[in-house]
């Protein structure tokens, strides 16, 4: 049967796959939050002509039903049908995004003074030619003059391939590449061949994934770019991901996404700069626990079982080649260890960038997103937490919520006379939703402007042609474009002073574990995409810091 868009495009259906599924499998992807559940109300389409099974009607009205919207995730075709995609249902993959703070972090890591210590080692060496007198083999004679160093290394199959021939190339003198962790011979160099050449340091997030290219012989960062996690495709949070990697069958369709997403965003920093794939020696991974377990092709699943136990936290070094990403295939990856199922290597990479370690002061990093992972501590002890918030600052379960990307309200200002309020949207172009920081924003608006009481009730008399009657209960107009109205509902008010507050008791707790008050806290670094967009003073008068 067949799927016409209101573009024109015609793509092949059938009965037993939902039209998320099939849009899916021809590069057309929806913004699919709960990954196909029905429940995140983002996948939804305008039926135009034709019929549809459906499944279930998720959060949707009775006045969009009868328009003909339905959510792609729980509509499956009964024939040839026409539908159209709103834009605000499209997600938005593979664009490069602004990351200029990013780069302020590294310059702020360099200005530190922090020591390069590249994965690859160099050594000069220099040998004494075999004569009748002295003739052990060529690996023997290399194996002798290291051990006299105290260095033990292993010699793959493709070094001692090359090695008889590189050995006389270089007239016994030369430089030997190594890997210290892994204990692996990488190459030879001639003798004056330089102090290395790039690495790359990838963030792998839950909704973006960031790209230095860094100079090794200085530090220097060349470029930065960046880009949203393809693996938003099958969910915006890790467990949705971990369900559809295992239960979904879906393991490799994940690592192939985000390897891909490096790789495109590789290719052309390299063009631009015009270094070479194999000039690529090194690669620093960080990320949470389930991304760099999907990133490797590990089972996640039990991550999410109790007792929570990941396949792996310190990982060994392993080779590029082995990992996908189009650099010098030999190259060394070393990945940020983990500490437990829900406490990352993004996490463990915030508390170096911010050199809370090595402050006496006591420092709070908070890195705040579907999960809310805390560390409390100073130079002598280190505590950390994680505590579920849920997805709503990304976006999902609130009815007009998205992630921060253009079309985003992120800053309101209710005047406090009209009440009218004046936004922020993220590229300046037409709102489609409100992203986490813009919540935080509106509610607090809310509350100082006297729509929303201390309770987080809305108050219909504050305002009666905003705050009105909607279908689940009292809900607060924000922006109506005339297509769709952007609002903040009651239940969405309680899913949000719900998130804060779990974010607030996992500091709290930890505080409690430790002995201390919030009072004794001399520094809050707070991280994440979130974070990046978090007006500070908002969030504290909302309870939240
Ligand atoms: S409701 Fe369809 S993906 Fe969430």
């Amino acid at each position: 049967m067949k799927i016409t868009l209101a573009d024109g495009r015609v793509i092949k259906g059938n009965k037993k796959n939902s039209l998320l599924d099939t849009l899916q499998a021809n590069g057309i992807f929806l913004t699919a939050s709960c990954g196909g559940k029905g429940t995140c109300g983002k996948c939804r389409i305008e039926l135009l002509e034709g019929d549809l099974n459906i499944k279930g009607f998720g959060k949707l009205t009775q006045e969009e039903r009868s328009r003909g919207i339905a959510l792609a995730c729980q509509s499956y075709p009964e024939g040839d049908i026409t539908i159209n995609i709103p834009k605000e249902s499209m997600l938005t993959v593979g664009d490069q995004i602004a990351i200029s703070r990013t780069r302020d972090l590294f310059e702020s890591l360099l200005a530190r003074k922090a020591k390069i210590t590249p994965l690859v080692t160099r050594e000069k060496i220099s040998l004494p030619p075999p004569t009748l007198d002295d003739h052990i083999s060529d690996l023997e004679r290399l194996k002798r003059s290291l051990s006299e160093r105290e260095i033990t290394l292993d010699f793959p199959h493709d070094f001692v391939l090359t090695l008889a021939d590189r050995l006389r190339k270089e007239n016994w003198e030369f430089t030997l590449l190594y890997q210290k962790e892994s204990g692996r011979a990488l190459g030879i160099e001639p003798l004056n061949g330089g102090n290395g050449k790039y690495g790359l340091a990838i963030d792998i997030g839950t909704t973006t994934v960031v790209l230095y290219l860094v100079d090794l012989s200085d530090g220097r960062v060349v470029d930065v770019s960046s880009t949203y996690n393809s693996q938003m495709r099958y969910g915006d949070d890790v467990i949705t991901r971990i369900v559809n990697a295992t239960e979904g069958g879906k393991l490799q369709e994940l690592r192939k996404a985000v390897v891909t997403d490096i790789n495109d965003l590789l290719k052309p920093l390299l063009a631009l700069h015009q270094i070479r794939r194999d000039d690529i020696e090194s690669v620093v991974i960080s990320g949470n626990t389930t991304m760099t377990h999907l990133f490797w092709g590990l089972n996640p699943a039990y991550i999410r079982e109790e007792p929570y136990i990941p396949t792996i936290n310190r990982f060994p070094v392993w080779e590029a080649g082995d990992s996908g990403i189009r650099v010098m295939k030999k190259s060394p990856v070393y990945t940020i260890p983990n500490v437990a199922s829900y406490v990352g290597g993004d996490i463990v990479a915030g508390v170096l960038a911010t050199g809370m370690h090595r402050s006496s002061e006591i420092s709070l990093l908070m890195d705040i997103g579907t999960n809310g992972e805390i560390v409390i501590g100073n130079n002598e002890w280190l505590m950390t937490a994680a505590c579920s918030a849920g997805p709503c600052f990304e976006g999902s379960g609130i009815r007009s919520g998205m992630r921060a990307s253009p079309g985003a309200i992120e800053d309101i200002k209710i005047n406090r006379e009209t009440l009218e309020p004046e936004i922020k949207v993220i590229g300046n172009s037409e709102p489609m939703g409100i992203c986490g920081s813009g919540m935080i924003d509106a509610v607090s608006e809310m509350l100082l402007s006297g729509i929303m009481n201390q309770k987080g009730q809305l108050i219909k008399e504050s305002s009666p042609e905003r705050v009105r009657e909607g279908e689940e209960g009292l809900e607060y107009l924000i922006h109506s474009t005339g297509k769709m109205d952007i609002v903040l509902t009651q239940v969405d008010i309680e899913n949000i002073i719900r998130a804060k507050a779990a974010i607030f008791a996992g500091v709290n707790l930890l505080l409690g574990e430790v002995g201390l008050t919030t009072d004794m806290i001399e520094k809050v670094y707070i991280a994440g995409g979130f974070g990046n967009f978090l007006d500070t003073e908002k969030a504290i008068i909302l309870g939240m810091l």
